[in-house]
């Protein structure tokens, strides 16, 4: 499959990533023109995913963002369904982004991978499970990969793009194109790594950041000002775990723990006895920092 052949682009999960990574394709790939089919098999989420587009291009052409012109042209484009398979079989490039489970996504990429084309590309939107688990499910796996985007997908440039043993060079190259046709900044993971790269680097950044905590260095919000002040960060590191959720951080380094075995890999202490409190951050009302209050934050 190369560029210029990718007509139908088929987003499997209409759930917060599907529904922005779709509306991205459609509306900053405008100029491929591209057809995007965003399918889930619960009909609610298909609505309630048609709902916040049709109310979102509203919003963009209230702002001045798109013309009225773009916006028809967006939402013709764009298109909705409850039949993941027929969607599947029309797709030249398939974005899966349903549920983090490792057994529906096998069953998923198995009966997919069947029904579609035979280069049509499959790219994963998984944040923690590598194209390698699905791989020997897939029929041709060379056009299967991991395409990561970042939440908000609208708004976050990244795509990590991440070759797996089975990937073909074809399959890497088309992926960084097509991301890049849709106004993101896609960089090449040349191996399959657990949390890629920049969750990896973020991750250090905030086991560091509760390592100085623990030890009593300095506080929440002096570490944070330290980050933000001095680093340019556009957050501290404890507000983004209050905003990404303390409990999502306890479970991906409980669930790295497990698998490495490795002592730098488990939860914080400190984090530990949040996620034990259910202070999880701003859905919670209470994280690092108290938000029931209203304060600064
Ligand atoms: N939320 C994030 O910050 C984020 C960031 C990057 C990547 N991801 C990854 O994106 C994927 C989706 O995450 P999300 O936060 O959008 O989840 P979500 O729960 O908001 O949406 C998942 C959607 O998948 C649908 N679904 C479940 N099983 C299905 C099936 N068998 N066939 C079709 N649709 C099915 C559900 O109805 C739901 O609408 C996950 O793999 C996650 O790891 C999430």
């Amino acid at each position: 499959m190369t560029i210029d052949q990718i007509k139908t682009v088929v987003v499997i999960g209409a759930g917060a990533m599907g529904q922005q990574i779709a509306m991205n394709t459609a509306l900053n790939g405008r100029a491929k023109n591209y057809k995007v089919v965003i399918c889930d098999s619960f009909p609610s989420a298909v609505e309630k995913a048609q709902k916040w587009a049709a109310e979102y291009l509203k919003g963009r052409v209230a702002r001045c963002r798109i013309t009225q012109e773009e916006c028809d042209q967006i939402s013709e484009n764009l298109s909705f369904s409850n039949d993941v398979d027929a969607s599947a079989a029309k797709a030249d490039f398939i974005i899966e982004a349903i549920i983090e489970n490792l057994k529906i996504k096998r069953e998923l990429f198995q009966r997919i991978s069947k029904l579609c084309k035979p280069d049509t590309i499959i790219g994963t939107n998984s944040s923690n499970m590598v194209s390698s688990k699905f791989a020997d499910v897939t029929t041709n796996p060379d056009r299967l990969l991991n395409v990561h985007y970042f939440n908000p997908a609208l708004v976050m440039k990244l795509v990590e793009i991440v070759r797996g043993p089975h990937t073909s060079e074809n399959t890497i190259q088309t992926a960084k194109a097509f991301a890049a046709s849709t106004g993101k900044s896609p960089i090449i993971i040349n191996k399959e790594i657990p949390g890629f790269v920049a969750n990896r680097i973020n991750a250090a950044v905030t086991h560091e950041a509760c390592s100085l905590l623990e030890k009593g260095i300095a506080s929440v919000e002096d570490i944070d000002t330290a980050c933000e002040k001095g680093l340019n960060y556009p957050m501290g590191p404890f507000k983004l775990m209050d905003l990404t959720g303390i409990d999502v951080n306890y479970y991906v380094r409980r669930d790295r723990y497990a698998e490495s075995g490795d002592e730098y890999d488990k939860p914080s202490p400190l984090v530990v006895e949040k996620f034990k409190k259910g202070e999880c951050g701003r859905k919670t009302g209470k994280g690092w920092y108290d938000y029931t209050t209203q304060s600064k934050k």
